[in-house]
């Protein structure tokens, strides 16, 4: 039986458009598989729009992860993070998105494209895919997170 691609959703506004492309393509050439959920145009749109899209996705198990780009990568965050279940995390350096994986168990990534270039963030990417979620005496504190939701 061959393994599964890893599935990735991802969007952005307008202000995230072009890093967003970029980084669709940096992960399709890994053979991840990228399920791209807009914006399509580079028209002005509203972030919490599409953060919701991918973050649904992940908590529907639609998509193992999510990778969010707009200016800043805050809004995106802050709009994930209102649906249960999503553990979403914005960051510009590798050592945060390597740890927020392995021990917040991050489910969504964000990403600024007005604060990152695309190497950057393309490095960024990677940290985050090669870690994983320790567990451990992480595991309850995420839990106490997940918890406060109610
Ligand atoms: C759009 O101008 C900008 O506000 C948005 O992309 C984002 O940075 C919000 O957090």
């Amino acid at each position: 039986m061959s393994e599964q691609p890893l599935t990735i959703a991802t969007a952005s506004d307008h202000a995230g458009f072009d890093l967003r492309i970029a980084l669709e393509a940096h992960l399709s050439a890994k053979g991840i598989r990228v399920v791209s959920m807009g914006t399509d145009v580079k028209e002005r749109c509203d972030y919490p729009d599409y953060a919701e899209k991918v973050a649904r996705a992940v908590v529907a198990g639609d998509a193992a992860l999510g990778l969010l780009v707009c200016g800043t990568g805050v809004g995106m965050s802050m709009a994930a993070n209102k649906v249960h279940g999503v553990r979403a995390a914005v960051v510009s350096d590798s050592f945060s998105a390597r740890a927020t994986r392995s021990h917040n168990d991050c489910n969504v990534l964000c990403l600024g494209e007005r604060v990152v270039g695309v190497g950057l963030a393309q490095e960024i990417v990677d940290a985050f895919l090669s870690a994983s979620f320790e567990g451990g005496r992480h595991q309850g504190r995420v839990q106490k997170m997940m918890d406060l939701e109610g």
